[in-house]
């Protein structure tokens, strides 16, 4: 599978934040990441309704939503009116995750399933088949520049084998951490879609970073 690049903007410059998604498109980045964060999820508050209209109205590459919000169905049709691509949302943020990937699915874009580092597998495996992918965070979810954390990798080997053996040409995104050093790791380990924040924004030259995570 081709390794998708999708830049996390929670890293990006506010001040500037048009210049730095043309910046990441123009570096080569396949899709925009957009963290939302409600402050309950996830002790802190990002970005939310406004700023994702003002990204997708320019931007030139997919706008990849990770939603860290407690009961995710509720912004689900909104985000979408406002140019999701594609929607990811946390098992662990909901009971009701086959609604919730309906609901996704209903407004005609990819659904996304995450799970924190210490969610097992296990208890996202049934809903594998309904989704077109799997977030496995590689850092507690929040914040961005955190250190990867190593025993994620073989979360990521479990989803690929169970991937392999449903036959499903199944995306594995990794999210937190990631750099020209754990790249390989997560690659290796199966992931395909690696999600990347300070290290592609703080890069002197980003189209150089993007490539090493390639
Ligand atoms: C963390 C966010 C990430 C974050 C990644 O909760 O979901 O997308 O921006 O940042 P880095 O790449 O800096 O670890
Ligand atoms: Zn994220």
């Amino acid at each position: 599978m081709n390794t998708i690049i999708s830049a996390s903007l929670l890293a990006a410059d506010f001040t500037d934040l048009g210049c730095d998604c043309e910046r990441a498109a123009a570096a080569g980045c396949d899709w925009l990441h957009f963290d939302i964060m409600d402050g309950l999820f996830v002790p802190s508050i990002s970005f939310g309704d406004p700023v994702l209209q003002c990204v997708s109205g320019i931007a030139e590459i997919p706008v990849d939503v990770h939603m860290m919000v407690t009961d995710p169905v509720r912004y689900v049709k909104r985000y979408a009116d406002f140019g999701a691509a594609r929607i990811t949302f946390h098992s662990e943020a909901t009971d009701d995750v086959i609604g919730t990937i309906d609901a996704i699915k209903a407004c005609g874009i990819p659904a996304g399933l995450a799970i924190k580092p210490k969610t097992p597998v296990s208890e996202i495996e049934k809903y594998i088949p309904l989704v077109d992918m799997v977030l496995v965070m590689t850092v507690e979810p929040g914040f961005g520049g955190q250190a990867f954390m190593p025993e994620t990798l073989d979360k990521i080997r479990q989803v690929r084998a169970l991937a392999d053996a449903m036959d499903l040409p199944l995306n594995i995104q990794v999210d937190g951490g990631i750099n020209g050093k754990t790249a390989s790791l997560v690659r290796e380990a199966g992931a395909n879609v690696l999600v990347s924040g300070s290290y592609l924004f703080a890069a002197e030259d980003m189209e150089k970073a993007v490539s090493s995570l390639r």
